[in-house]
């Protein structure tokens, strides 16, 4: 296959090539292409990237849903790999290590939101795993669809050592996101929480709180998934384009975490919360959602976001899921079938995660 022509290494330089996927434009496929990594610093792990999740995120920024992706683009945020070099300084990972790179690869550090273990706002910007500025070798950084990556052992991540490592792949975006929100708000024993979208968010939503203790809807326009959703540890589905299902369930959630990719009626959700119910929003619609102020106002409801988590928060997040054994519910694939995967995500067809093999690179 050919390869998509990019800056090179000069010889002698900082920097080492590495295959990978890329997006050229809105509008392409992801192809094959060679990129460049820098070598690895005095605190730089290097990682060959053995696996990769595939988030609607990718699929948002490579098409450009949201504006703001620089080309080439090279998605991938749900990386597990093993260190195959460690700089001088590092203290805590070694060559032949099993790690986890999720949706950030540097901060400022400094911040108070840095401090305080939330990297993911840090008041500098974070630095994500891809289409952001790289400050190494400038251009922007390039994600997990490739063959290795090199990052600070700061942003690094022990897996679990009991854990299947292509299903625990997807714990570090689809697992955060829907752990951070659902500790957040303290969901737990004697709590009714409803994930609406059973998709890679939504199914390990519906994973954590289940493991949480909490009582478990799951809202799904997919009717096909029923089965799952209970399988996968809810206590009740309501398919949600079936308005009286929906109304049963008026005024009777603690706690709603939203993880829908694409435009839908977030009012009928609001209807749901009980006094002092919270809904979180976590999918993020191309387009903006219509709020119906007075489905807020009644029985004091909120409104909020939630993005990823901190790297402490992150951590922890895995150490939970390798005591308690939970993965994502994966299809592996190789990485020539991206293009058809992106596809089935746009048709709801994901059951749940679609994880790359990287081998399928050579
Ligand atoms: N906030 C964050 O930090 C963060 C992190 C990662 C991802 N995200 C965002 O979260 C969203 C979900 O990501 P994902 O990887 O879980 O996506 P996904 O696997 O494609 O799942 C999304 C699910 O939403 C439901 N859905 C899709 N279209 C719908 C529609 N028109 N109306 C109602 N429901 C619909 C479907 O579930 P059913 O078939 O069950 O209805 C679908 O499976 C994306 O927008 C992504 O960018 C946010
Ligand atoms: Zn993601
Ligand atoms: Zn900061």
């Amino acid at each position: 296959m050919e390869l998509t022509n990019y800056p090179v290494a000069p010889i002698g330089s900082s920097m080492t090539h590495t295959k990978a996927y890329s997006a050229v434009a809105a509008t392409s496929p992801l192809a094959p292409a060679t990129i460049s990594r820098r070598n690895p610093g005095p605190h730089d792990v290097q990682i060959q990237i053995l696996f990769c999740g595939v988030c609607h995120t990718d699929l948002h920024i490579a098409r450009n849903e949201w504006g703001g992706t620089t080309y080439p683009c090279v998605p991938g945020h749900e990386i597990v790999g093993r260190v195959i070099n460690a700089g001088s300084h590092v203290k805590n990972f070694k060559e032949g290590d099993i790690v986890g790179v999720g949706c950030m690869v540097d901060s400022c550090r400094t911040c108070e939101n840095c401090q305080d273990g939330f990297e993911q706002f840090c008041d500098k910007g974070a630095i994500f795993t891809y289409n952001a500025p790289d400050k190494h070798l400038g251009g922007m950084t390039y994600g997990g669809y490739s063959d290795s990556v090199v990052v600070d052992e700061a942003f690094v991540l022990r897996m679990p050592a009991n854990l299947d490592l292509a299903a625990s792949a997807p714990l570090l975006c689809a697992g955060i996101t829907t752990y951070s929100p659902l500790r957040h708000h303290k969901v737990g024993k004697g709590q009714k929480v409803g994930i609406v979208g059973l998709g890679g968010l939504g199914h390990m939503g519906v994973k954590l709180a289940h493991a949480f203790g909490a009582h478990v809807v799951v809202f799904t326009t997919s009717p096909g998934k029923v089965e799952d959703a209970l399988r996968l540890g809810a206590d009740e589905v309501v398919v949600s384009t079936n308005t009286d299902e929906m109304k049963k369930h008026g005024s009777s959630f603690h706690f709603i975490l939203d993880t829908v990719a694409a435009s839908h009626d977030i009012n009928a959700y609001f209807a749901l919360l009980k006094r002092d119910g919270n809904l979180t929003q976590v999918g993020v619609p191309a387009e903006p959602l219509p709020v119906q102020v007075f489905s807020l106002l009644h029985n004091r409801r909120s409104f909020s976001g939630s993005l990823i988590g901190g790297i402490r928060e992150t951590q922890e997040m895995l150490d939970f899921c390798g005591e308690h054994g939970i993965t994502s519910d994966i299809e592996l694939i190789p990485i020539q079938k991206i293009n058809e995967a992106y596809e089935r995500l746009l048709k709801n067809d994901v059951k749940y995660r679609f994880v790359i093999d990287m081998a399928s690179l050579k």
